[in-house]
């Protein structure tokens, strides 16, 4: 079984956990899966908040209809994927840059669902480079800030995220306390978010496998 259709397998799977009312809807390829299926059960639904142009685009070009979050009020459940998860659930997102809108999300919505291929769980968070929303004038400023932190960040130049800003990929780091390491990335000054999802970890993690889903955390 490839990753593509692992990926689906996950997304499918989430739909069990999708009771109605207003849901959180993440980004990313296994979040576009999830989308898809979604939308043969959109009557189950008010509509989605969503945490980019991007996935704001394909709900709608599905029929789901997309609500602002502030008129939304707190969501039954938030779906998304991940770039790495620990046995924790401890996430790093933000490959596709879309990490603050994410965090945001996930921080409105009763239960954060994660969905994922199984290559995505890791023993300590940090092979995937971790993503750092900055704001842009801050870039050199964040940047010399992550090497003292011991990282080596990397400018995704061409790339400006829905907020408006930048994003630094700090490779080298090895985890392995996501909790404090989130708060200090998140107390340099100029910083939008860091990509650990550690303060507010998934509830629930689906992965696909070639064996079936695989569920981790509290269902
Ligand atoms: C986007 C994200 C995505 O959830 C993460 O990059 C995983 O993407 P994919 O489902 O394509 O593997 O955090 O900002």
């Amino acid at each position: 079984m490839n990753q593509d259709a692992m990926k689906r397998q996950a997304a499918e799977a989430a739909l069990s956990y999708v009771e109605g009312g207003v849901i959180g809807v993440g980004t990313g390829s296994t979040v576009n899966h999830f989308i898809d299926a979604l939308a043969e059960h959109k009557g189950r639904i008010e509509g989605a908040v969503s945490s980019s142009e991007t996935s704001t685009e394909r709900l709608q070009g599905r029929g789901i209809p997309v609500l602002d979050l502030n008129a939304a009020g707190e969501l039954s459940v938030y779906v998304d994927g991940a770039d790495e998860s620990n046995e924790q659930l401890e996430l790093i997102k933000g490959g596709g840059g879309a990490l603050t809108r994410e965090k945001i999300v996930a921080a409105a919505s009763r239960r954060f669902v994660c969905i994922a291929d199984e290559s995505k769980l890791v023993q300590v968070l940090g092979r995937f480079p971790l993503p750092v929303e900055v704001i842009p004038m801050a870039r050199s400023h964040v940047a010399r800030e992550l090497v003292r932190l011991g990282g080596t960040p990397v400018w995704r130049e061409g790339f400006v995220t829905d907020n408006g800003n930048l994003i630094l990929d700090v490779r080298n780091l090895e985890i392995n306390h996501p909790v404090s390491l989130e708060q200090e990335i998140n107390n340099i000054a100029g910083v939008v978010t860091v990509g650990i999802f550690a303060q507010r970890p998934a509830d629930l993690l689906i992965l696909g496998t070639p064996d079936g889903p695989r569920t981790l955390g509290r269902t």
